[in-house]
This record gives structure tokens, sequence and C-alpha cells, in this order.
């Protein structure tokens, strides 16, 4: 019988999440791979993170920069080999590290042979792979958008119609209706938890249903993308499938599904009833503006619109959006923006760079590779003082990010008072604290500026203090507390610097 008081290993967790591309190269292709994953390792064990995420590093053509894959059960060579992979998993396990892979299913590459095969003539048996339909007055079959612009179909000479693709043309979107797409799936899932994967980070899965009457969008919603509204009945049954056969491999397996949703009903149903994904990213933390009133209307909305069971997640920064600090415009608000990420219920995770106060790169146009316009927060990591940051190269694939030679791994290691320092005991707090691990948290009243909540598990206590404001402020505390981990130095525990934020524990 499984026991009532176990937690499971992601809901105690902190999860970093590596770009592959951009984490450390060790072959001189300018490109980071699995080795330079491998090889650093260590130091994210010295931080104090408990799982890694890594994007991408399949088989690709990089039209999406690995979001577009031609073969989910091989490795690019860009990245490494699949005995890379083997190696790169066992030595996480050894330094008991967890690892999620990143899982594609709304779409593949334009290049997989799966669509090679279906685009080659209309009576091919992977035809119904993927979504063809004939036009509509002589344009496309409906009036879908397709993120990063344009419309959602493609027009193919060879057949003469047109097929669809929710990102990119290079990356059409599978028909999940058809049962050999989940089978074909499903065996990709088995490929990789076979190997000894911890789980999956599953890419815009809210989208993956889709209604076979394509109807238009009303025209009131203008030129939106779809992919922030696309939510079909269908996924869930789609995912309770996913559910399924990660439960049937032992170790506690996980998922966590990216639902690019705004509004916290809705991805509150992606949990199921406890059989759909384990954990679903919440986007609003990241689209929050620096201000107590935000935060407050966030934390006290997840607070009561996920229902219980439905474990958060909070991240402020991903491969996808200007890192905090660049949003947030210097560091003091990210360090108090790591105190507040750090301090939530629920599951956190940690965007590679942000731990190191790392600034979105400045990327001339010429140099702009993203068709998404997302190169700055993807530039590499430094790990050392320059010229080439501990890469083989001095130019890897982008242009490094601001002030690299003192904000690089090795020279904030060595200085007690920097951003990675901060990070570090954080995650050190809060795995030494039940409070912050599991639990409850309240808001409490704080004056002016200052958000103020408690966590409290068993016992142990903690009282965070975040100050949006632009001035020192003074919150009357009850009872005796002393500051835990605090964003500066300050002066009393209720005394909070401006952009500052403190832990408090109870005195003993
Ligand atoms: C997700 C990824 C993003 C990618 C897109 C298409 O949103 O995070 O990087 O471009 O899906 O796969």
């Amino acid at each position: 019988m499984a026991d009532a008081g176990h937690v499971p290993w992601w809901r105690d967790a902190v999860v970093y999440q590596i770009y592959p591309r951009s984490f450390l190269d060790t072959d001189g292709d300018g490109v980071g791979d699995l080795r330079g994953i491998e090889r650093r390792l260590d130091h994210l064990v010295w931080l104090g993170v408990d799982a890694v995420w890594i994007s991408p590093f399949y088989r690709s053509p990089m039209a999406d920069f690995g979001y577009d894959v031609s073969d989910y059960c091989d490795v690019d060579p860009r990245f490494g080999t699949l005995a890379d992979a083997d190696r790169l998993i066992a030595a996480a396990h050894e330094r008991g590290l967890r690892l999620l892979v990143d899982w594609v299913p709304n779409h593949t590459s334009d290049q997989h042979p799966w669509f090679a095969e279906s685009r080659s003539s209309r009576s091919s048996p992977k035809r119904d792979w993927y979504h063809w339909r004939d036009g509509r007055d002589g344009g496309p079959p409906n009036n879908w958008r397709a993120a990063f612009g344009g419309r959602a179909w493609t027009f193919d000479d060879a057949t003469g119609q047109w097929y669809l693709h929710l990102f990119l043309p290079q990356q059409p979107d599978l028909n999940w209706s058809n049962p050999d797409v989940v089978a074909a799936m499903h065996q990709v899932l088995r490929f990789w938890l076979d190997r000894g994967v911890d789980g999956f980070r599953i890419d815009v899965v809210h989208c993956i249903g889709k209604d076979p009457a394509f109807p238009d969008q009303p025209a009131q919603l203008g030129e939106i993308d779809r992919v922030g509204i696309q939510n079909e009945p269908t996924t869930h049954e789609l995912i309770r499938g996913f559910r399924r056969l990660v439960d049937s491999y032992p170790g506690e397996r996980t998922t966590v599904g990216e639902v690019n949703l705004g509004d916290l009903p809705s991805i509150a149903s992606f949990y199921g009833r406890g059989d759909e994904l384990h954990m679903v990213f919440n986007f609003l933390p990241l689209h929050a503006p620096w201000t107590k009133a935000a935060w407050q209307d966030v934390i006290g909305r997840v607070a009561q619109e996920l229902p219980t069971g439905a474990w958060p997640t909070w991240a402020l920064s991903n491969h996808d959006v200007r890192r905090i600090r660049t949003r947030l415009g210097g560091e003091d608000a990210a360090r108090a923006a790591a105190v507040l990420l750090l301090t939530q219920r629920g599951t956190p995770f940690v965007y590679q760079g942000d731990e190191l106060g790392l600034e979105d790169a400045v990327v001339p146009d010429t140099h702009r590779v993203d068709p998404g316009g997302r190169d700055g927060c993807r530039a590499p990591l430094p790990w050392e003082p320059g010229p080439s940051h501990g890469w083989p190269t001095p130019s890897p694939w982008l242009p490094w990010p601001p002030e690299a030679d003192a904000r690089n791994a090795a020279s904030e290691r060595d200085d007690g008072a920097s951003m990675l320092h901060l990070y570090r005991d954080l995650l050190a707090m809060r795995r030494r604290s039940a409070a912050l691990r599991r639990g409850s948290l309240h808001l409490r009243d704080a004056p002016g500026d200052v958000l103020a909540y408690e966590r409290e598990c068993g016992g142990d206590r903690r009282m965070v203090l975040v100050n949006f404001g632009d001035r020192e402020a003074e919150v009357p505390l009850e009872g005796s507390w002393a500051v835990d981990v605090a964003s500066r130095p300050q002066p009393q525990p209720g005394v909070v610097p401006a952009h500052g934020a403190a832990v408090l524990a109870p005195e003993r």
C-alpha cells in the first residue's frame, strides 16, 4: 500500500533547466553538447539543485533549435551520441541528480521520415499521421495563425493539399487522433524511460488534440496565434495515456507539461484527477509585473484556484522569454526574485544562467538566428573570465551575455556575496526547511510595498518578506525572528532594503 505520508521526489525538488546549445561546448564547434553537461554536473551538485531538465538534443535540422525533431530516438551529432546520453544519465544518477528530457509531441520536423512519407502521396499509409486538408476558396482551410507569424497552413505542391503547423512550416503538427501516431509516440517515451530518464518536460502539450472540422477562430480574436487558444477536450484522454505509461515504470518517473494558456482553471484542468500531468507549467508568474499587487494576486490565485493535489510549479524565465534580470532591470530586484522563486509552495524551475544573474545578450541584427526573436536569453554560459570563458572557442554560436568577465561561474564561486552564492544559500535553506519545501503558504498583511507570506510544516516555520519598493521598509513582526537568508544584508529582520527580500526563521 502507498505510504500516505510519502512525498514523491519531484515535489521536494528544485529543477534546473539546461539549454544544451549554450551550456558548455567540448568539441570546439561553438555549440554546447552532452559531454559539456556531464563535465559540469558537479557544479550543479555544488549549487544544490535536485534535477535537470534538458531542452531537446535529438536529431534536428534546427529550424527551431531542436524543437523540430527529425528522430526522437537519436542524439543530434552536434550534441553527441546516444552513448553520451547514456553516460550523462548514469553520471547524473551517480550524483543523486534526476534527469528529465524534453519531449515534443505536437509536431515533428518536416525532415522527419514520417512527414516525408506522409507528404509523398495522398494514398501514403502515413498520410493521416499529419493534418492534411483541401483549401477553401483558393486559400488555407481556416484562419488560424502560427506562432512566429504567418498562417498555420502551408500548401504542398506535390499533392495539392495544405498541412497544419501551429509553429513554423518546418514543424508540421502530428495527428494524434490516429492510433498509429499514439503508438509510435508511446514507443518514444518507452525508449527514453528504458534508458533511465526520470521523466519528461512535455512541449506545448495542450495543443495536441485537434477538432477535425478545423473551425475558424472567432474574428474578434484577430491575429492572435493559435498556440495560446488551442484547448480541445480530446487532449485529456491522450495525456491520461502517457500518464499510465509513465506510471507503469518504477522510480516515480514524472511529467511536467507546457500549457501555454493564460488562465488558472485551464491550467488546473491538465492535472486531471491526479491521472494527467504530474505538474503543469504556470506562466502567470513569468508574465507578472514586478509589483506587490501583481505577486499577491498570483500567489493568492495559485493557492485558491489549483485544486488540492495539483502541485504548483514556479518559473521566472526559460529559453523563450527575456531573462529575469533583463526584465526587472537590475541586480537588486533579480536577487529578490530569486528569494521569491525559491520560497514558493510548489516546484521551482531555475533557468541556466539566472543563478549567475545574467542578462540577455545584445545580439546584433546580423547575428540573429531564432525565428522567434529569443536569441538574447539563449546566450552561452560563461564558466570563467575571458576570452573564451571556459569554452574551447571565444566565439560560440551566439555572443556572450554582458559583463561575462565578472558574471561567470568561476568568479562568482570566489565571491561569497555573488548571485551564485545567494542561489546556493537559498537552495540549501530550502533543503533543510520542510516548511519551504512542503509547507502551507499564507499571505500576511504588510505595509506599503512589502509582500509577506508565511510557510509552515509540522512546527517548522519561515516568514518571507519581499520589498517591491524603491525605499527601505520596516515591517512590524509578531514574535521573535532572525534572518535565515536575505537578498542583501539587512540591519534587522523586519527592515528590508529597497528591492530586497528576506527569509526569516523563528528565533530559538
Ligand atoms: C515550446 C518551446 C519553444 C518552441 C515551441 C515549439 O514553446 O518552449 O522553444 O519554439 O514550443 O516547439
